[in-house]
């Protein structure tokens, strides 16, 4: 029996997927950060295949500590990890910094990154493990150069940008680094989902938000993409060469995307990992 780990997996997306991959067999491990909201996602599943065991572990993605006593959680009482999917994720109402950093930043990136690192030996021990990274057609608006940078002008859109610009990055080098390790990884953009994303917006982007509701997917459909990436045979998704698909790609629906940004190379690929290092 396979275990996958699924960061906010008590609601949206990571809920949706949760399901599927119980349904078809996955001993899952949730991360939630509300005990509550994750017991009633531990429940809801359990209900689905009781023959598979689901636990639930809290960390907060905007706090390394926490992310580290989690992890250690995870060692402690598993001896492999099969699949890892770095699903949580905001877009920020306003701009805050956690350790000089923007938040939405943090947790879409700095958080998983943290997570996943101390979670390599568990996923070594797979011989075929994969990492799913959700991230976004919105990369488009981030830019390397802001990373890291503490900039109170900085744009909402620019800064959910960023997180999911990086989600590709740190995909692109966890899949170089670990490929003799067994350790594929690939990113996702899940498409425009109807889930609680962007229930903290106002103003403009609350409009908008609420007059795009009718045309967007259901969580079911969203999850899609990285249930495919779990679970489709690795020569399926490996077999593809180059930028688009492939370890170390980007994928949506179902189908490896070219991840056009003038940033994704493999020099800011690097650069991001070793950034991202101080914060292990
Ligand atoms: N929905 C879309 O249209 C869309 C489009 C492109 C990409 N995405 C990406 O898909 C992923 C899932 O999104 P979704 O639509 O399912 O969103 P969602 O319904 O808002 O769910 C987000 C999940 O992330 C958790 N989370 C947020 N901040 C966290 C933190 N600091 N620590 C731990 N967990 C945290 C939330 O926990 P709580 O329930 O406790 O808040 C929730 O479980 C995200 O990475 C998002 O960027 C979504």
């Amino acid at each position: 029996m396979k275990t996958a780990l699924i960061t906010g997996a008590n609601v949206g997306i990571g809920l949706a997927t949760a399901k599927v991959l119980a349904r078809r067999g996955f001993n899952l491990i949730l991360l939630c950060r509300n005990e509550t909201k994750g017991q009633e996602a531990v429940t809801a599943i359990q209900r689905i295949n009781p023959a598979v065991t689901v636990e639930l572990v809290i960390a907060d993605l905007t706090n390394v500590d926490s992310i580290r006593r989690a992890a250690q959680q995870v060692i402690t009482t598993h001896r492999q990890l099969d699949v890892l999917i770095n699903n949580a994720g905001f877009s920020p109402d306003r701009i805050e910094f956690v350790d000089n950093v923007e938040k939405s930043f943090y947790a879409n990136h700095i958080g998983h990154f943290v997570l996943t690192y101390h979670l390599l030996d568990l996923l070594k021990a797979s011989g075929e493990a994969r990492v799913i990274n959700l991230s976004s057609a919105a990369y488009a608006l981030g830019k390397a150069a802001r990373f890291f940078q503490r900039n109170k002008n900085l744009s909402l859109m620019s800064a959910y940008g960023d997180g999911k610009l990086a989600n590709i990055l740190f995909t692109k080098e966890l899949a170089k680094r670990y490929a003799d390790a067994g350790i594929t990884a690939f990113a996702v953009h899940p498409g425009v989902v109807k889930s609680n994303f962007g229930s903290n917006f106002t103003g403009t982007f609350q409009v908008l938000m609420s007059l795009a509701r009718p045309f967007m997917r259901t969580p079911e459909r969203g999850a899609e993409t990285s249930v495919y990436l779990a679970t489709a045979p690795l020569s399926a998704l490996v077999k593809l060469d180059g930028q688009a698909g492939g370890s170390g790609g980007f994928f949506a629906d179902l189908n490896p995307k070219l991840a056009k940004h003038s940033d994704n190379t493999s020099k800011q690929a690097a650069d991001l990992w070793a950034k991202s290092l101080a914060f292990i």
